[in-house]
């Protein structure tokens, strides 16, 4: 009964559900039962998740631009959703620099748009809004960032998500606390890796690509370190959110972080040799290091969750050599196995890591 089986039955729509966030997202509903809405504009890769495991048959999905609110609106008065997970968003930071007007409007008015839906709607529904990490005012220091923290953000896709937040703040406070059906909070988290990700300019996509292709993959920034986790460590952490919400089990309007434990703060050039090696190669021919760096990212930003851990029981589950292993093996049944079933493939990790966190006792397992 994970996550108490709030979401058996439940009609859920998922923002963004085309993408590899949303995908993984979908799946993991459709197996709690749920009644999975997806809203998107479009299918962003090629391959993509979505199509791979032919989840358009699974849900019932609709093609709009977050940014269109009549459209949003009348889809989420149609839908009439129990749950909301709001993930649509331009998540690429290289693109930002490219279109910082796209960006800057996808992220902020598309947010905007949602919560314009969420202030029509009549009957209960828990909203789940996804941010990101790099919605923090980024001071370079070494500590974990809180739920409290300054909100800021040097570069364009930094500064739309911690845009997102603040129009994500003021409809809280101006219109949507005094609704006694709306449930919502943010949740924040970052540098999610995980099978079916095709998006460009991700250090795991760019390595398997390669790696697949026989090539070898140029790193720029081998030193640059990251906390990285793997995609289903935010995910449960946005669905226990949900349902601790739904549930009355903390404060209606609150942020919380979602974030790995500290030994997955490794470098670029680690994480990339530990896939060249689970992928079967050695290291020398299958990595290049570069000095070019096409854009700026924000320097290591950690997240603390121990807000997470005191009002959702939630901590991260899987160890390091748990995350790369579970990426090595969704890549190498796509690219490797003749006769695949990546829907199949995809639950099964989903079914291992709910095994693993009930292990650890987390709640929201059972
Ligand atoms: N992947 C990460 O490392 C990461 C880290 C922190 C936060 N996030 C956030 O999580 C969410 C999902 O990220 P992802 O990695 O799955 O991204 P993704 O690029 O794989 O998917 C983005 C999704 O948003 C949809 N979308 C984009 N623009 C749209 C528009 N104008 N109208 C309607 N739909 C639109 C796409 O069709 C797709 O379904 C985003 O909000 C992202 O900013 C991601």
């Amino acid at each position: 009964m994970a996550f108490n089986n709030v979401y058996k039955n439940k009609r859920v729509l998922v923002t963004g559900n085309t993408g590899f966030k949303g995908s993984w997202l979908t799946t993991w509903l459709t197996m709690l039962g749920a009644d999975v809405y997806g809203y998107s504009n479009n299918i962003p890769t090629t391959p993509s998740m979505y199509k791979e495991l032919q989840l358009s048959t699974k849900q019932n999905h609709v093609f709009g631009d977050i940014r269109d609110k009549e459209n949003l609106n009348k889809i989420v008065q149609n839908i009439k959703p129990d749950f909301i997970f709001h993930l649509a968003a331009q998540a690429i930071v290289s693109t930002s620099y490219n279109d910082p007007f796209d960006t800057i409007t996808t992220n902020v008015v598309g947010t905007a748009s949602v919560l314009e839906a969420i202030r029509n709607i009549t009957w209960s529904c828990t909203c789940v809004l996804i941010t990101s990490d790099k919605a923090y005012d980024n001071v370079e220091w070494i500590w974990g960032y809180r739920e409290n923290d300054n909100l800021g953000g040097k570069d364009i896709y930094s500064s739309s998500k911690g845009a997102a937040e603040l129009t994500i703040k003021s409809y809280w406070h101006s219109f949507i606390k005094t609704m006694p059906n709306i449930k919502l909070t943010v949740t924040r988290a970052g540098n999610v890796i995980g099978g079916g990700d095709w998006a460009k300019d991700r250090i795991v996509v760019d390595c398997i690509k390669a790696f697949s292709e026989g090539d070898i993959v140029e790193i720029r920034s081998p030193q640059a370190t990251r906390p990285w986790q793997h995609v289903l460590e935010p995910l449960s952490g946005y669905l226990a959110a949900g349902q601790y919400l739904y549930e009355d089990k903390v404060t209606n309007g609150e942020a919380f972080n979602f974030g790995p434990k500290a030994e997955l703060t490794k470098t670029v050039l680690e994480l990339t040799k530990d896939l060249a090696v689970h992928w079967g190669l050695k290291i020398d021919d299958a990595i290049k290091i570069t000095d070019s760096i096409p854009f700026e990212e924000a320097k290591l930003l950690k997240l603390n969750c121990d807000k997470a851990l005191a009002y959702l029981d939630w901590h991260s589950t899987l160890n390091y050599e748990q995350c790369v292993k579970m990426i090595a093996e969704w890549y190498g049944a796509f690219y490797k196995e003749s006769e695949k079933d990546m829907f199949a493939i995809t639950v099964e990790q989903i079914d291992y890591y709910m095994v693993e966190a009930s292990k650890q006792k987390l709640n929201w397992a059972y």
